[in-house]
């Protein structure tokens, strides 16, 4: 039995494999309809979400399956005082698969260690994300047809923002892949990232602050958004919240065939003046996000 708790859980070819079978998936959607007739995913979330909660759910529906699970941690026996590894006990006797989030880093990985069943981890505090980067994956390289030789700048708040963790996490294994971190100096990339996977690897990037000066050189410019929740004083998330805002001036600098991704939800990081634009696709990485749910899901109970 295997569990997803960072995108690193899955070699480059294993990563390959799921991201064609997302695609055939997208093109073919009728020979899946019923793959998960009979099987049952819960989505146990302690933390709020949209996309992920929603589309992990949309996912198990059209493979044929149902869904279980709670949305908030009021709403779970965890506002009794249960544990997570006692909580997922108990769910492995009710579901055959489950997405996990939590707000405190290495939830999930407890919870697949007392688990029964295969865990996903669906974003655990500041640290991880992997099934958005699973999406990010499968949106990059169905767009630019390829996951190497690119240039991507990740751009916000690098600091607390899980989808960048992760995503920097899967890229450094393709070739020449650069990375131009965009932040504010209080919200920079975390020094384990900086110096045990970047450095460490040997993988080129620069760090600046302004947006302007990045846009030029990119291929891709994956925005994320102020994470309000993980800041100890409101004020200082204040100060931050507006400290970047894509507009159409701005674009006006980027590649003809730049692509800007975003994991969503977006506050006010990317002006709605861009979203008619052919290269904001971040509606579309929604989308996607099913695909590779719906393909994630499959695997990990062909592996079970
Ligand atoms: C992200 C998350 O939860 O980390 N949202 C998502 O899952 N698409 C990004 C965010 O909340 O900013």
């Amino acid at each position: 039995m295997r569990h997803l708790m960072s995108p690193l859980d899955f070699s480059v070819d294993e990563l390959d494999d799921l991201l064609t079978l997302a695609n055939d998936i997208e093109h073919y959607p009728e020979k899946y309809a019923h793959a998960c007739d009979g099987k049952k995913l819960a989505t146990c979330f302690y933390e709020p979400s949209t996309r992920t909660r929603l589309s992990f759910e949309a996912a198990m529906l059209n493979l044929g399956g149902s869904v279980l699970g709670f949305s908030s941690a009021d709403s779970s026996s965890a506002a009794k005082g249960e544990s997570v590894s006692d909580t997922i006990r108990v769910i492995s006797c009710y579901a055959d698969i489950c997405a996990i989030r939590h707000p405190k880093e290495g939830a999930a990985l407890v919870a697949s260690l007392k688990s029964f069943i295969p865990v996903i981890n669906a974003g655990d505090g500041g640290h991880q994300h992997p099934t958005q980067t699973l999406t990010d994956l499968l949106t990059i390289r169905s767009l630019k047809g390829r996951l190497s030789n690119l240039t991507i700048g990740l751009c916000g708040d690098l600091k607390f923002g899980r989808t960048a963790h992760s995503l920097i996490h899967a890229l450094i294994r393709y070739a020449n892949v650069k990375f131009v971190l965009i932040s504010p100096e209080e919200l920079r990339i975390p020094d384990y990232i900086r110096e045990d996977v970047l450095i460490k690897n040997n993988v080129p990037f620069t760090e600046l602050e302004r947006l302007e000066d990045a846009i030029p050189s990119l291929d891709i410019l994956y925005m994320t958004r102020v994470q309000k929740e993980r800041f100890f004083n409101e004020e200082d998330y204040v100060r931050m919240k507006d400290f970047y805002i894509l507009t159409k001036d701005k674009l006006k600098l980027a590649k003809e065939d730049m692509l800007i991704l975003h994991p969503l939800p977006r506050v006010n990081e990317i002006s709605v003046e861009i979203d008619d634009d052919p290269r904001a696709v971040y509606f579309k990485q929604a989308q996607y996000g099913v695909y590779v749910r719906m393909a994630l899901i499959l695997t990990l109970l062909k592996w079970r």
